[in-house]
């Protein structure tokens, strides 16, 4: 295989870095972390600040029906499908500063290299910001992707309401006022492939010294709601022998998941992220808990029967509390393997770069995960410190960061050009 590496050169670490402490500093908390929920005010303000870059560049932008962010550089043949880049600049509450804006400005660092050298390619070249990738503020994540890619129905998407009852289509409505773009409907546009640049979010890498994780595919996910029901009574008179208490019956049901899904080899991933309580009084015997659950298993078969088993063990660990519990499963995507040729390109783009790599499936979820399934895909991650995502003390090294944007421009022009 021989990939043009011209483009490389011309990758600014310094220019990469200073995007990513411009970009961390709108929704920044004292922490040194970013909180950028998504639709909100300071999300619009990043892409805000992202738009006005691109058009200094002369790069086109504009918005779909989903609020993806597209950011154009034209091909030689502008009629031909682009290829695309990208990840998301929405955060977690308590996020980094680059879980997901490495994969944005990694994109739009290789568009700024190309353009530098006015190299042309043949196909033209979009850099894609997907809406709410994080899941945090509406659910599912991924809704930008997993609209664009029909994975879910783009009005199931825009109905999706916050803790406030605000629906994921009010917030666009509100960021589309204060930003207009112009608007590209999703289905008039298909990639003809797309890569994804991303901190690990995990260990791996680091430990073994490597600078490029070379991503074989990404493990599944199921995201589940449970909502447990008891009856509200007086803390201070209430015999045990007769309270429904709902905060009861759902640590019950989570001790009983966690024995359920407890493995020697530490592979399954469970967690239960969120938790409200109703009526939330200190004095008043709870009477309904509603929680998350965030199942993950690289195995499609696992997944699925480990995820079925759970809606059976959280109704009896309620009831043994005299309570009830309802399961609702949010979202549940199979493991996902990328194309070989494209995670080829990004090994022998590697390769010939020569930074040390480690072959790596994903144990974090992301939008490329959903556009595999319409066009060849593949990812390329870079270490963060210990390991550590979905925290404010996130961190990754500049010439990390520039090495992951090096190895993406030289697999992008490939793909790009063929
Ligand atoms: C993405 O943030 C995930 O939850 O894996
Ligand atoms: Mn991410
Ligand atoms: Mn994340």
């Amino acid at each position: 295989m021989t990939l043009d590496t011209s483009a490389c050169a011309a990758v600014s670490e310094a220019r990469l870095q200073q995007r990513h402490d411009r970009l961390a500093a709108i929704g920044a908390t004292p922490r040194g972390g970013v909180n950028r929920l998504a639709l909100t005010d300071t999300d619009a303000n990043a892409q805000a600040m992202l738009v006005d870059w691109a058009l200094q560049r002369g790069f086109r932008c504009s918005r779909d029906e989903i609020g993806n962010l597209y950011i154009r550089r034209e091909g030689t043949q502008s009629g031909l499908d682009p290829v695309f880049m990208g990840s998301h600049l929405d955060t977690q509450p308590t996020g980094g500063r680059f879980d997901g804006a490495y994969g944005v400005l990694a994109g739009f660092e290789v568009l700024e290299a190309l353009a530098d050298l006015d190299r042309p390619t043949r196909r033209p070249v979009e850099v894609v910001a997907w809406t709410n990738e994080e899941g945090s503020r509406f659910q599912p994540g991924c809704m930008g992707s997993a609209a664009f890619t029909g994975v879910f129905p783009l009005e199931r998407m825009l109905a999706a309401k916050d803790r406030d009852g605000i629906t994921a289509g009010e917030a666009l409505a509100a960021i589309g006022r204060a930003m207009p773009l112009p608007a590209r409907p999703m289905a008039s546009v298909r990639p003809a492939a797309y890569l994804e640049a991303h901190i690990e979010q995990g260990p791996r890498l680091e430990a073994a010294g490597a600078t490029i994780g070379v991503v074989s595919g990404i493990q599944g996910i199921r995201r589940l709601a449970v909502s447990v029901h008891g009856e509200e009574a007086h803390a201070g008179t209430t015999p045990r022998a007769v309270r429904r208490d709902a905060v009861s019956a759902a640590v019950a049901a989570i001790a009983a998941l966690e024995a359920l899904l407890h493995d020697t080899d530490d592979v399954v991933r469970f967690t239960v992220g969120r938790m409200e309580v109703a009526p939330n009084s200190p004095n008043t015997v709870p009477s309904r808990v509603d929680f998350s659950i965030d199942l993950r298993h690289p195995d499609a078969d696992t997944l699925r029967t480990l995820g079925d088993r759970i809606e059976a063990v959280a109704c009896e660990a309620a009831r043994s509390r005299r309570c009830t519990a309802a399961v609702t499963q949010v979202s549940h995507v199979q493991p996902t393997v990328f194309d070989d040729a494209t995670v080829a390109l990004v090994r022998e783009a590697t390769r010939l770069l020569g930074f040390p790599s480690l072959e790596m499936p994903s144990g974090a979820g992301h939008d490329a995960m959903y556009l595999s399934r319409i066009c060849p895909t593949a990812m390329v991650f870079v270490p963060c410190l210990g390991g550590v995502s979905h925290n404010e003390a996130e961190s990754a090294t500049a010439s990390d960061l520039a090495a992951g944007t090096r190895v993406l421009a030289a697999a992008l022009v490939a793909l790009a050009d063929a």
